[in-house]
C-alpha cells in the first residue's frame, strides 16, 4: 500500500517534520508533485534544514527517495540542495531516485514566470518565482524536456528549440528578465544529474510495493493550492490533492492506503489571493511573531488568520483524509479566545460549502470561540498531560471533519509530536 500525507490548507502546515518523522516506519518516501517552489523545513542533529526538491525521507537511513514524474525538476536548485545537505547526510545518491518521466524547468521558465507575474501588476499570484507555471505549461502543451531527455544525444537541439520558442514569448513582455547567466549553471548541473539514479519510476514502485515496502507519497503545497480545486487562479500548477499521487507518481488509486491531511491549528497563506479567515490586526500580527511566519523559500511574511474548517471540510473531502495531523499547537499558548471559522455568509446568505469563485466575494467567516489553553502546550510530552481546553477544541474538528486527529505536533523539534489517538 502507499499511505499519503499532505498538507489541507495553503501550504506549510509541517509537511516536513512530519515526513521526517513517520519515515522511520517507511521504506520510500516519495515526491509526486510540485517543485523547488516547496520549501519543508527539518531539524536534523537540531540543525534546521530547508528541503526543496528532495523528499523528507532522506534523514532516515532506512528510507530510499523518490523524485516522481508530478515534480518540476530546477536541476540548479536541486545541485545546491544536495551539496547543502550531503554533509548531513553521506549516503544521499544511493538513497536518491529521480524518475526520468518528471519535468525540468529551464533558465527560461524562470524569466517567463518574472515576467508573467510583473505583467499582472497588482493581481499577481505572488509566485515564489521559481519557473513552476511556464514549467508546468510546457508540460501540458507536450513542449516539455524530462529528466530522461538528458541522457540523450540531441538534448541540446531539444533545448535550444523550446528557448527559441520561450524567447519569442519573453519579447511579448514589457518586463526584462535576464536569464541568459543562468545557462551555464543550468547545463553544468544538467551533466551532475547524470550521476543521479534515473529510472522508470513506475516499475520500480510497482516492484516494491510488490515486495511489501511501505510507501509514503509526501505532499508539497496545500490542498488549497491546488490547480482544480483551489482558489483559482491563486494557485500552483499541480494537483497537490491525493488524486495527484496517481499521476505523480505511476499508482493505481486501489493501491492508496491512509492519507494523512496536515493542519495548522490555525491559518496562513503566503503570496496573494482570497483567505477568508485572514486577520490584518494585531492578532494576525501576534500569531505571526509566535508562529515564525515567514516563506522557508522565499522569506516573504505569511499571511495569519483563524483556523478555517470550512476550507478544511473541503480538503477532506477532495482526498478522502482518513487522519488527521495538527500542528503549530503550541503556536496559541499565548492566545486566548480562539476562533474557529465553521460557516461563511456570503451575499447574506450562511453556507458550509467552499464557493467556486471565492475570489470576486465578500465572505464574512462565521466564528465559534474557544477558551485558550490553560497551560502550554509546548511542555506536554504525552497526550495525556494536554490541557482540557485543547482536548475540546480538537474533538469539535474531529466531530465537524468527520475525521480523527492521529498526531498533535507541538514545537518545531523532531520529538515534538504527540500520538493522540
Ligand atoms: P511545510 O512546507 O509544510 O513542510 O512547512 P514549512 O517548513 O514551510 O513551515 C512549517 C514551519 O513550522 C517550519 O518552520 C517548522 O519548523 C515549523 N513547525 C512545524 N511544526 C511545528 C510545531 O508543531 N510548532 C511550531 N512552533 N513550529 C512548527
Ligand atoms: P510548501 O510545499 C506555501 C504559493 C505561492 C503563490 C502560489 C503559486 O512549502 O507548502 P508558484 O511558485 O507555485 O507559482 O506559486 O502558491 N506556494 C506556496 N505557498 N507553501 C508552498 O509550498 C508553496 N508553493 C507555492 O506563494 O501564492
Ligand atoms: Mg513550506
Amino acid at each position: 500500500m502507499i499511505d499519503v500525507l499532505l498538507g489541507l490548507q495553503w501550504g506549510d502546515e509541517g509537511k516536513g517534520k512530519i515526513v521526517d518523522y513517520l519515515a522511520k516506519e517507511y521504506d520510500i518516501i516519495a515526491r509526486f508533485q510540485g517543485g523547488p517552489n516547496a520549501g519543508h523545513t527539518l531539524y536534523v542533529n537540531g540543525e534546521k534544514v530547508v528541503l526543496h526538491t528532495i523528499p523528507s525521507g532522506v534523514f532516515q537511513s532506512n528510507c530510499l527517495n523518490l523524485i516522481g514524474n508530478g515534480v518540476v525538476i530546477d536541476p540548479v536548485t536541486l545541485q545546491n540542495e544536495i551539496r547543502k545537505i550531503q554533509p548531513l547526510c553521506p549516503d544521499l545518491m544511493a538513497r536518491l531516485y529521480v524518475s526520468s518521466r518528471a519535468h525540468l524547468i529551464l533558465p527560461t521558465h524562470r524569466a517567463l514566470d518574472a515576467a508573467s507575474e510583473a505583467a499582472k501588476g497588482a493581481d499577481k499570484i505572488g509566485s515564489t518565482l521559481k519557473g513552476i507555471g511556464p514549467a508546468y505549461m510546457d508540460k501540458t502543451g507536450r513542449n516539455g524536456l524530462r529528466v530522461g531527455d538528458i541522457i540523450s544525444k540531441n538534448f541540446e537541439e531539444k533545448y535550444n528549440k523550446l528557448v527559441n520558442k520561450h524567447k519569442e514569448l519573453l519579447r511579448q513582455y514589457e518586463h526584462a528578465v535576464e536569464w541568459e547567466q543562468w545557462e551555464q549553471p543550468f547545463f553544468e548541473a544538467v551533466e551532475f544529474m547524470k550521476s543521479f539514479q534515473i529510472i522508470n519510476a513506475e516499475y520500480w514502485l510497482d516492484n516494491h510495493l510488490k515486495a511489501g515496502k511501505k510507501v509514503l507519497a509526501e505532499g508539497a503545497q496545500g490542498s488549497m493550492l491546488d490547480i482544480d480545486f483551489g482558489t483559482y487562479p491563486f494557485v500552483t500548477s499541480s494537483n497537490t490533492i491525493a488524486a495527484g499521487v496517481c499521476n505523480g507518481l505511476g499508482v493505481a488509486p486501489g493501491r492508496i492506503g491512509e492519507v494523512y491531511g496536515i493542519t495548522k491549528a490555525y491559518c496562513t497563506r503566503v503570496g496573494g489571493g482570497p483567505f477568508p479567515t485572514e486577520l490584518t490586526d494585531e492578532t494576525g500580527e501576534a500569531l505571526r511573531k509566535a508562529g515564525s511566519e515567514f516563506g522557508a523559500t522565499t522569506g516573504r511574511p505569511r499571511r495569519c488568520g483563524w483556523i478555517d474548517l470550512v476550507a478544511l471540510r473541503y480538503a477532506v473531502m477532495l482526498s478522502g483524509v482518513t487522519k488527521l495531523i495538527i500542528t503549530k499547537t503550541d503556536v496559541l499558548d499565548s492566545f486566548s479566545p480562539l476562533k474557529v471559522a465553521t460557516g461563511y455568509i456570503i451575499d447574506g446568505a450562511a453556507t458550509k460549502e467552499f464557493p467556486f469563485d471565492v475570489c470576486g466575494l465578500e465572505i464574512e467567516p462565521v466564528y465559534e470561540t474557544f477558551a485558550g489553553w490553560s497551560k502550554p502546550i509546548s511542555t506536554c510530552k504525552d497526550a495525556s498531560d494536554l490541557p482540557k481546553e485543547f482536548t475540546e477544541y480538537c474533538a469539535f474538528v474531529e466531530n465537524y471533519l468527520e475525521t480523527k486527529i492521529a498526531y498533535v505536533s507541538n514545537g518545531t523539534g523532531r520529538d515534538q509530536l504527540l500520538v493522540f489517538s
